[in-house]
Parts: C-alpha cells; sequence; structure tokens
C-alpha cells in the first residue's frame, strides 16, 4: 500500500498545480481530501497493519496529507489574486472621458436653499452649526422650556425611539432648536450660527413629510433687544427674494423658549391664485421668531441679566417653493429625474450675493 503513496502525492500536486480556477481547486482537494477522497481512503487502510507499519505509514501520510493542504491554500490564493488582477484591469475607468449627457448631475433645491441660507448669512458673520438627528428629551424639550406633560410636546408628533438598557429614550429631533441649546453649552457668547438640518415629524400630506428640514438662528451677545431681530430678519427675506424693499410684519405668537414670540410675514399676492412676493398689500406668513428665553438661556448656564439673544425658525422646504414656484412638498423626496432636472441646479454655480444667488 505505502508503495503508493510518493505516486499519490506527486499526481495530486500535479493535478493542483494545473489548475486554472479556484473551483478546480476546490476539486482537488475533494478528490484527494474529502470524505471519500483518494488520501483518505488510503488512510482508512491503516488499520490492517501491524502496530510499527501503522506508525510508519501514519507519519507518512500525515505528512502528504499536510504538504497536499499547504499546496492547495497556496493555490488558491494564488488564483484569488489573480483573478482580482485580472477584474480591476478589466473594470478600469477612464476619468478623462466626458460625462455622458444624460448623466448630468444637479443640485436639488433643498441643498441649494441651505446654500442660499448659508452665502446670506455667512456675509452677516454667522457660522453654521449642526447636532445630531438622534436627540434626547432634555435638548428637544425640557431645556427649551418645555414643561414635562406640556402640550407643546404632543403638537410636535415625536417620534419616540425605544428605550435603550439604561432606559434612556431617545427620539427623532421634532425641530433644529436643539442644537441652540448645544451650542450655547458648548461655546462661549458672542454667538452667531444659523443651523440648517433635517427635523422629524409623524405626518403626511400635501403640506407635510415625515422628514423635512428647518434653519434655525441663533444670537447671544450683551444688549441684543428685538430691533436687531426684526433687522437681521428683514435684510435676510430681501436678499433671499431679491425684493429690495420687501415689507415685513410681525405678529404676537408663542413658542415655550422665546419670550416674547412672534410670526414674521412678508408682503406678497395672491391676485388671479397666483403667489406673487413683493409689496402688493396681503401677507405671508414665513417664520418663527423670539427673543430667547431666559429659562433657556439658565438651563444652558448662562446669565439672562449678562446676555440676551434671539432666536428663529423657518421651513426649508417652505421657503424654497416659495422661491421656485414648486407646487408639492411630497415631489421633494420622490427621487424623479425629471423633477430634478426641472428644479435642480447647476451643481458648480455657488450661490453669492453678487451672483445673485440663484440663477
Ligand atoms: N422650533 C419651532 C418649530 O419647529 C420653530 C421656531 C420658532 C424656532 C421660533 C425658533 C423660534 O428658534 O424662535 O415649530
Amino acid at each position: 500500500m505505502s508503495a503508493n503513496l510518493p505516486q499519490l502525492r506527486d499526481e495530486i500536486l500535479k493535478a493542483c498545480a494545473a489548475a486554472s480556477e479556484v473551483a478546480a481547486v476546490e476539486a482537488v482537494r475533494v478528490d484527494a481530501l474529502g470524505k471519500k477522497g483518494r488520501v483518505t481512503e488510503l488512510m482508512k487502510t491503516m488499520g490492517s497493519l501491524s502496530p510499527d507499519e501503522r506508525k510508519a505509514f501514519g507519519q507518512q501520510i500525515n505528512a502528504v496529507k499536510d504538504e497536499i493542504t499547504a499546496a492547495i491554500d497556496a493555490r488558491k490564493k494564488e488564483l484569488e489574486a489573480s483573478a482580482l488582477d485580472a477584474r480591476m484591469a478589466h473594470e478600469v475607468l477612464d476619468v478623462t472621458l466626458p460625462i455622458r449627457p444624460e448623466g448630468r448631475g444637479s443640485l436639488h433645491p433643498i441643498s441649494q436653499t441651505i446654500e442660499e441660507l448659508t452665502a446670506i448669512f455667512g456675509t452677516m458673520g454667522f457660522e453654521v452649526a449642526e447636532g445630531p438627528d438622534v436627540e434626547d428629551d432634555f435638548h428637544n424639550f425640557t431645556a427649551l422650556n418645555f414643561p414635562p406633560g406640556h402640550p407643546a410636546r404632543e403638537m410636535h408628533d415625536t417620534f419616540f425611539l425605544p428605550a435603550d438598557e439604561a432606559g434612556n429614550r431617545y427620539l427623532l429631533r421634532t425641530h433644529t432648536s436643539p442644537v441652540q441649546v448645544r451650542t450655547m453649552m458648548s461655546k462661549q457668547p458672542p454667538i452667531r450660527v444659523i443651523i440648517p438640518g433635517r427635523t422629524y415629524r409623524c405626518d403626511y400630506d400635501m403640506t407635510h413629510t415625515p422628514m423635512f428640514h428647518q434653519m434655525e438662528l441663533l444670537v447671544i451677545e450683551k444688549n441684543i433687544t428685538m430691533a436687531h431681530l426684526r433687522g437681521c430678519l428683514a435684510e435676510f427675506v430681501r436678499v433671499y427674494f431679491g425684493v429690495d424693499d420687501l415689507a415685513t410684519r410681525f405678529r404676537p405668537s408663542f413658542f415655550p423658549f422665546t419670550e416674547p414670540s412672534a410670526e414674521m410675514d412678508i408682503g406678497c399676492s395672491r391676485q388671479g391664485g397666483e403667489l406673487k412676493i413683493g409689496n402688493f398689500g396681503d401677507w405671508l406668513e414665513i417664520l418663527g421668531c423670539g427673543m430667547v428665553h431666559p429659562n433657556v438661556l439658565k438651563a444652558c448656564g448662562l446669565d439672562p441679566e449678562e446676555y440676551q439673544g434671539f432666536a428663529a425658525g423657518l421651513g426649508v422646504e417652505r421657503i424654497a417653493m416659495l422661491k421656485y414656484g414648486i407646487p408639492d412638498l411630497r415631489t421633494f423626496f420622490e427621487s424623479d429625474l425629471r423633477w430634478l432636472r426641472h428644479y435642480g441646479f447647476a451643481a458648480l454655480d455657488v450661490p453669492t450675493l453678487t451672483g445673485g444667488l440663484a440663477r
């Protein structure tokens, strides 16, 4: 029997070296070392040998088995590497080729609008601040002066996440206002930030989607008054809508985190069922705003006797719809290429004040 071993070894090693695909190497392995493999069968014959013979033969056959296993592994690796090389060579991409005309990308109106907002407030000295989409109750509600059980908490149609092991209950932020809290807790005044970002509420119809975008504004300094708020927001809407003397109006409102609170309207016309922005005598609500509530300043570790500030919040989709005449909110998130081609913006056309923001 043992005389067959060197010959078998040579045959198997030869077959292994000749295999030109990983699957073929695997077939060699099964043929040699599988349950019914040739080496395996040979091992089964050891039972009929004398103890001495068995010992010697056992050592020989184990050495051969190791040698074959190593050869098979090495061959497999070799073939895998050359398969990868071949694929890399085949899938090479010539990045110098001109793009296909139908593949022209464009900026989504949301991205465009956020860039415009950033350009406008950037020139006024604002920085962009960010916070997490998954928030806790403290930042989204408590620190913003929403008392426990306050109806305003329910009004937000909050998506709550299942509690974690420690019993903490997280939520998807219902507004960008929690980033006010995060900013005040991590930076010293003077603070001038805008906070564009995603927000979430459990609501869906013509004017609501479960995910939408807001932009928050926060200014904290010494001696800040409502006059600063009015001047800053009036200037913003004039530049954004491109109407030089656009009239603004402030109506009293309520938000837990501001006192006093207001809603700002801008001039418009609705004649003939068509909405036009400008000083035509009619009014359109555009954003919520107010002076930061002393309780919010305190919750963030700021002394309300020393610092004041103002805040504002607006819906990004809403102001994009108004400026670009987009009738249905839900179309923003349908990823319809025809819609994107129609309402999208050239990717390299960065909005600037001197360039007229959106061309
Ligand atoms: N967070 C408010 C909302 O989502 C919007 C808002 C109103 C933000 C007034 C503000 C503000 O900063 O001052 O309904």
